[in-house]
Formats: C-alpha cells, sequence, structure tokens
C-alpha cells in the first residue's frame, strides 16, 4: 500500500492537463462487447476501475489489451455471459456490463454490486427497464441472471426519486441498440460520459437521438460494427484541479475540458469570488480575494455534480465563511466530512445536509482515503492545511486519478508518494 504526503501552504500556480473521462470510458470498455469486431479507444485514463473494467472483459472472453498507456484495443469475438463476484465485487460500475451482454448473448449473468462507503447502490431501475425490453432476470446465489428470447423496444420511465441513473440509462441504451424497434427512454440521464457512450455506440452503427436531453429515442439495429473512439476529458478530474487552486489562493489554467461540462461547478465557484475565464477547452483559475460562503445543493446534470461535492466542501472549510451543502443524489455521501473534520475543519452533518464554519487554518494529520471522492477532497485540504498531511489507502485515489501527484507537483505542490506500512 502507499500514503500520500503533502506539505501545504503553496498556492498553485501553472498548466495542467485533464485526462480522459473514468465516467465514460468504463460503459464505452462494456459497450464493446456489442460487437464482434475489433474497437479502438484513445485518451482512455490510466486508473485501476479502468485497468479493472479491462480485466474483466478479458476474463468474459474478450481480446483486449493496451495499446499504450491510454489506448486499448478490444475484440470481443466469443464471449461468455459471466461476471463473476471475485471481479464485480471490486468495481460497482461492473454493474454497466448488463446492458451488452444481454444486447449480444441475450444472457447475462453477473454478480449483484454490494454497496459501497457512499451508500446504497440499488439497482432496481436497471432491471424494471431492461426487463421492459424483455429480459427477465433471477437472483440466483447473489447473481442477477437472465436468458431472454428477443429485445424488444419501447417506452421506459427512468424516474427515481434521486433524479434518473446515469449507467442505469448507459445499460438501457446498450441493450435497445440492437433490440427489434423503437425504445425511448423517458428522464434519462443527461450527464456528458452518457453523450460520450451514445456517440461510441453511434460510430458502432447505432441509431440514437436525444442523448444529453432527457428523451432518448433508440431505433434497433441488427447488428452493430468495430470503431475508434477517443474518450472526453474527465469534468471532474478538472473540477478537482480547479478547487485545488481556490483553497490555495492560486492561478492555473486546466486544460482538455469543456467548461459547459463544468458550467454548475464555474457558477459556484464564481459565487464564491473566483476569478474564472476560459476560451474553448481551457479553463483559467485564478484567486484574488477571500472566497465567501455559499449553498450548494447537488443534483443531476445539469445540475450540482455529487463527484465534486467533496472537493468543494474541502474548499468551504478554509477561510471565515459559512456555508451549507445538501446532497440529494447520495444522501449519505459525507464520508469526507470527519476526516476534515481531523484537519481543524467545523462540520456538522445532519441527515443529507452539511453546514460548515470555515476556520483560519486547516492543521495536516494522518487521514484515512475512504472513497474515491472523498479521498480527492482530502488531497485539497493538504494542500492547504498547515503542516503536512499524511493520506492513507491511496488506491481509493488511483482508482480515478492518474497520477494526482505528479500533476499537483507540475503546478508547484509539494506532494509526493512513499510506500505504507
Ligand atoms: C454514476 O454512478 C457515476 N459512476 C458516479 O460516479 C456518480 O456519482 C453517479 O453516476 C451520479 O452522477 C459512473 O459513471 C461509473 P446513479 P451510478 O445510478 O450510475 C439511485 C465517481 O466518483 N439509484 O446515477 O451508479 C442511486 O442510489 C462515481 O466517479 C436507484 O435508486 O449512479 C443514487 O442515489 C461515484 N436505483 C441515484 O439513484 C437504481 O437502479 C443516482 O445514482 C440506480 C440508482
Amino acid at each position: 500500500m502507499e500514503r500520500i504526503i503533502i506539505e501545504g501552504g503553496i498556492p498553485l500556480h501553472g498548466t495542467v492537463q485533464a485526462g480522459g473521462s473514468k465516467n465514460a470510458a468504463l460503459p464505452i470498455l462494456a459497450a464493446t462487447l456489442l460487437t464482434a469486431e475489433s474497437c479502438t479507444i484513445s485518451n482512455v485514463p490510466d486508473v485501476s476501475d479502468v485497468q479493472f473494467m479491462v480485466k474483466i472483459l478479458q476474463h468474459l472472453g474478450a481480446h483486449a489489451e493496451p495499446l499504450d498507456k491510454n489506448t486499448v484495443r478490444v475484440e470481443a469475438r466469443n464471449i461468455r455471459d459471466e461476471a463473476p463476484y471475485d471481479l464485480v465485487r471490486k468495481m460497482r460500475a461492473s454493474v454497466v456490463l448488463l446492458g451488452p451482454l444481454l444486447g449480444r448473448l441475450k444472457s447475462c449473468k453477473v454478480s449483484v454490486p454490494g454497496g459501497c462507503v457512499i451508500g446504497p447502490r440499488p439497482i432496481d431501475l436497471h432491471v424494471e427497464g431492461l426487463n421492459k425490453l424483455g429480459a427477465h432476470f433471477t437472483l440466483e446465489e447473489g447473481n442477477i441472471v437472465s436468458h431472454t428470447q428477443e429485445l424488444t423496444g419501447t417506452v421506459i420511465d427512468l424516474k427515481s426519486k434521486f433524479g434518473s441513473t446515469v449507467l442505469g440509462t448507459e445499460n438501457v441504451i446498450m441493450a435497445a441498440t440492437v433490440a427489434k424497434g423503437v425504445t425511448i427512454i423517458k428522464h434519462a440521464a443527461q450527464e456528458p460520459e452518457v453523450v460520450d457512450l451514445a456517440s461510441f455506440l453511434e460510430k458502432m452503427g447505432a441509431k440514437i437521438s436525444g442523448a444529453g436531453t432527457p428523451t432518448i429515442r433508440i431505433e434497433g439495429v441488427r447488428a452493430l460494427h468495430g470503431c475508434e473512439h477517443r474518450i472526453i476529458c474527465d469534468r471532474i478530474e478538472a473540477g478537482t484541479f480547479m478547487t485545488a487552486a481556490a483553497i490555495t489562493g492560486g492561478n492555473i489554467l486546466v486544460r482538455g475540458c469543456d467548461p459547459v461540462h463544468l458550467h454548475a461547478l464555474i457558477e459556484k465557484l464564481e459565487k464564491m469570488g473566483l476569478n474564472i475565464h476560459w476560451e474553448k477547452y481551457d479553463i483559467r483559475v485564478q484567486v484574488d480575494q477571500p472566497l465567501r460562503g455559499t449553498k450548494v445543493v447537488t443534483e443531476p446534470y445539469p445540475g450540482f455534480p455529487t463527484d465534486m461535492q467533496a472537493q468543494l466542501m474541502a474548499v468551504m472549510s478554509l477561510g471565515e465563511k459559512s456555508s451549507t451543502v445538501i446532497e440529494k443524489v447520495f444522501p449519505e455521501r459525507f464520508m469526507h466530512a470527519a476526516e476534515l473534520v481531523r484537519m481543524g475543519a467545523k462540520i456538522q452533518v445532519r441527515g443529507d445536509t452539511a453546514h460548515i464554519d470555515g476556520v483560519k487554518q486547516l492543521s495536516g494529520a494522518h487521514v484515512m482515503a475512504s472513497d474515491l471522492r472523498a479521498s480527492a477532497a482530502l488531497v485539497i485540504a493538504g494542500l492547504a492545511a498547515h503542516g503536512q498531511t499524511t493520506i492513507h489507502r491511496v488506491y481509493h485515489i488511483d482508482r480515478g486519478y492518474e497520477n494526482i501527484d505528479e500533476k499537483l507537483r507540475s503546478l508547484g505542490a509539494r506532494i509526493w508518494r512513499e510506500r505504507d506500512a
């Protein structure tokens, strides 16, 4: 195991390139199962969740190999329908295999993903949506199993009390691409990663319209073919660097990300007093005044992203200001709060709401990473804390950030890795 050590207090300056999106790469890698032909995917982030998905594809019988650090070629000529527990339990997003396996083989046997620290991760909407296409599921020894004659297009409503479901929308789209007839998804997730998956599927010959809006139409085709695709930029990685500049009082240029994908975060950071300018895919973030408090409510895209909530809470923790965070997508997603409190933050969590009273100074401490974005929040806090912060179990960070320490070091941060006991 490794740990990350940070000596805080250095304002970040310079330019950093955001990499490819983990949350676009995972469904797109799964979608390669829909064809026997070769697919080459570039700008894939070199993170453990992606390496894991490649391993699962190999286990299913696909030829999947990296052509270089950020390019993967997959040829799913002859594949099995079973993704076993010891693989799936390590990555909840494996649930996104359901749609392509049903589309390609009309059968699947995937271990039901457990919950995780950000809350229970039900898949009822996935099951209902795929069931409406004709897939009948049974639960057998912890596996979700389905054998179906054929998939038939229909109208599917993915509305939930949390808005919609990203992976659920992606599963239904993938199965519907090769179903008989037309499928209309209502209350579809509108995240940019869903749009990137749809553009990948269209390159494979799928007929999809409305991706990025609440209503998506898919006209089933007989078969899909191979293609080449470049993954969009990771808006959450880009946003994480922006919060690093905010908390350290820096001035950085984040390259590669479409500012439209970060509109809600940019709006909040500007409300807090940050100076933000963008041109094409370059976003400049500059702090030239003490930051103000604000109120954030997380929502499905285009609302404020739940995946940026922890990082922004770290920024809210420093400086004399009061803020409120209401987490409407994963109401239990506050693991980071207790660790920030150990660094001197003043945070009170009640249900889905956290109140933060910013303090004059955060102090470095030994802290424990718990989930991907909570760990990112600890890095952000460590960059501004007085003294040294040691973050243990950094494998949580490496799931979704490629060389985060190297990229922050290039912005002047005093951050390095060591082996952990
Ligand atoms: C995706 O997870 C992302 N993961 C998450 O990013 C992200 O936080 C989440 O969308 C919300 O934006 C990937 O894309 C791999 P949901 P997903 O289904 O699709 C409830 C990260 O840090 N729900 O949109 O699993 C669910 O419990 C990760 O990169 C049901 O009730 O999230 C949650 O409260 C973390 N029934 C809400 O909907 C279902 O069948 C949104 O979940 C499915 C979901």
